[in-house]
């Protein structure tokens, strides 16, 4: 993940710049960089790799100035090397960035066509071309700024530093957070509380859809609009070695809230975002000759190789045997190494999956891991790996990490069908389209269901027993709906496919059990709806999560129903697991119980 800093300071900030930056180094990165404005002249310093290399040409070309930015790059447009580094500059306006630009192509061009000049191939410089242009144009920097703001569109966090504003920063965030920093005659800005700890504990935290104009007085914080809005001072307790809840009660309401962050980098390390297509990190295993895909995993990244099974199937064609490690690897599956298998592991140190891997390694399949700890013992004895690079995932309940799985899988399932010729280049582009637009969508999502969510959450915290019905990729996501609700608020819940209800579950309904149906308006929507009507004739109660389009076409009477967007199928999982995590986060906050550290549970599970 990208680190975001800046400074209107009272004294030199390069040193402190770079000083925040070092406490943003565990978001990961590979370039970094820093800018200052000194008697009107813009100024910067950039390096590839660690902050030891721009220490270094700081050292050596010092940078005087009392107001700059700063940025730990993760590179997700163009690759990790000194000019692709930020802050960008274009005509005296300095941009630092994280997140995606998804529409920044078509502004690339726009501004092209205009005679721009890019020196980079990053997303971020259409940001400072538009701000050139807009200035140049007579907008004033802040209107400059809320023009530009409306008319990029992704996630992505921006802080903006104009030469010939040298008391003056401009930040906007639209998904990967921002907080504002208070100190005395000094205001600051960064990706969160740890960076600014060094110089104060007085943060107010942006909200998406939020844009600040910090001076030495402190901080002017508006909407896209330009209609003011209050952001509130908190006490942070963040330190530089304790990784920050920011303004959560949770680590896992944090991490939640970090999804769209996170799969945006994810998404950088495995698709092309100019083109609309996969890139050579999914090649890492040759799908072509695979006669057979193994998966295999627990828990939470269990049911996200599930989801995968289905992709894998449908876009490339190839057989997929799955199965819990704890039962794969007694089951003596007939293997050969023309097949491949998959281990999905957040953690990596899951002891069955470990167990699972060296059974296929035996028998001479090739390996990948799909992981967010690169360094892990499954990673380290694995073919291939696939980072998922969902940051630490401190929660004992998995969110981040699945739905960067889920990403990392889609990729992997869109790579291997180019491979084996069983989708076309078109299909490619428009499949990894879809998966671009995620970030933007769950950011929207996270803003818009809270407060019916946690209403909701109050009644089925008064229940004892849930189940959550799904069809296709939505059977996985109950499953998984069913485990983060136990696991976390101790209520039993079970995950059936909707059309096995009438098979046995349909003996439980009763008023006194919601049923949380998981339907899009796909092409299951009718079988599912059915199974709806099954369950409203006996009384039950119904949790309806669809779209508008299902909502519509749904006339049955519901506990509640929760409207997403209407989104592309493959992407659905993602969009939809948003609503069954925050349900049993917040029903779990209702019940009292320990929320990040649920009893009798462990992060990662290394014993049999
Ligand atoms: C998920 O919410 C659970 N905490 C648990 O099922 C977890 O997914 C499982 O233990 C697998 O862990 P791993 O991904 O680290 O291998």
């Amino acid at each position: 993940m990208c680190g975001i800093v800046g400074i209107v300071g009272t004294e030199p900030v390069a040193g402190r710049l770079v000083e925040a930056l070092t406490r943003l180094e565990y978001r990961g990165y590979d370039s970094a960089g820093v800018a200052t404005v000194n008697e009107g002249v813009l100024e910067r310093r950039r390096a590839e790799g660690k902050l030891f290399n721009l220490q270094k040409k700081l050292a050596d070309e010092p940078l005087p100035g009392t107001t700059g930015i700063a940025h730990t790059r993760w590179a997700t447009h163009g690759v990790p090397n000194e000019t692709n580094a930020h802050p960008h500059f274009v005509e005296g306006v300095a941009v630092v960035h994280n997140g995606i630009i998804e529409n920044f192509s078509e502004l690339r061009d726009e501004m092209k066509a205009e005679g721009a000049v890019f020196t980079s191939q990053t997303d971020t410089e259409v940001v400072a071309h538009l701000l050139a242009k807009y200035t140049r144009e007579g907008l004033s920097h802040r209107d400059a700024m809320l023009k530009m703001l409306n008319r990029v569109r992704g996630a992505y966090a921006l802080v903006v530093l104009f030469q010939d504003d040298p008391n003056t920063l401009l930040g906007a965030r639209s998904g990967p957070p921002l907080a504002i920093g208070f100190g005395k005659g000094e205001t600051f800005l960064g990706s969160d509380a740890i960076a600014l700890s060094p110089f104060t504990n007085q943060i107010a935290y942006m909200h998406d859809g939020d844009c600040a104009i910090i001076t030495h007085k402190g901080a002017e914080i508006m909407d896209f609009a330009g209609n003011p809005v209050e952001r509130p001072r908190q006490i942070s307790q963040a330190s530089a070695f304790l990784v920050d809840k920011g303004n959560h009660r949770h680590f896992m309401e944090k991490e939640i809230y970090e999804q769209p962050e996170v799969i945006s980098h994810a998404l950088g390390h495995y698709v092309d975002f100019a083109n609309h297509t996969v890139n050579a990190e999914t090649g890492l295993i040759d799908f072509t000759g695979v006669s057979r895909l193994a998966i295999s995993a627990c828990g939470t990244a269990y049911l996200a190789g599930l989801v995968g099974k289905y992709w894998f199937e449908r876009y490339a064609r190839l057989p997929v045997e799955i199965d819990v490690a704890s039962e794969f690897r007694y089951r003596e599956m007939p293997l050969s190494p023309d097949q491949a298998a998959l281990f999905i592991s957040q953690s990596g140190e899951t002891a069955d999956t470990l167990a699972s891997l060296r059974y296929c390694k035996e028998n001479g399949l090739k390996i990948g891991a799909v992981v967010n700890v690169k360094e892990s013992t499954i990673a380290r004895e694995s073919d291939a790996v696939f980072p998922i690079l969902a940051g630490p995932e401190i929660g004992v309940a998995s969110t981040k990490a699945f739905t960067c799985q889920l990403t990392v899988l889609a990729s992997l399932a869109i790579a291997a069908g180019r491979a084996r010729g069983t989708i076309t280049e078109a299909e490619e582009k428009e499949l990894v389209r879809h998966l671009t637009e995620v970030p933007r969508i769950m950011s929207a999502v996270l803003n818009s269901i809270q407060g019916q969510i946690e209403q909701l959450s109050r009644d089925l915290s008064k229940v004892k027993d849930v189940l959550y019905i799904g069809r296709g990729t939505s059977f996985p996501l109950a499953m998984e709906g069913a485990l983060k609700l136990k696991e976390i608020s101790y209520i039993h819940a079970e995950g059936y496919a909707a059309g096995e209800l009438k098979h046995g579950p349909i003996a439980l309904i009763d008023e006194n059990m919601p049923v949380i149906v998981i339907a899009p308006h796909d092409r299951f929507f009718e079988k599912t709806v059915s199974n709806m009507q099954e369950v409203a004739a006996r009384g039950g109660k119904i949790i309806f999560i669809t779209d508008a389009k299902g909502a519509a076409a749904s006339n049955l009477p519901t506990m509640a129903t929760i409207v997403l967007p209407e989104v592309d199928e493959l992407i659905a999982p993602m969009v939809f697991s948003l609503p069954i995590q925050l349900l049993a986060y917040h029903t779990a906050v209702f019940m009292g119980t320990d929320v990040d550290q649920p009893r009798n549970l462990a992060k990662s599970v290394t014993v049999e």
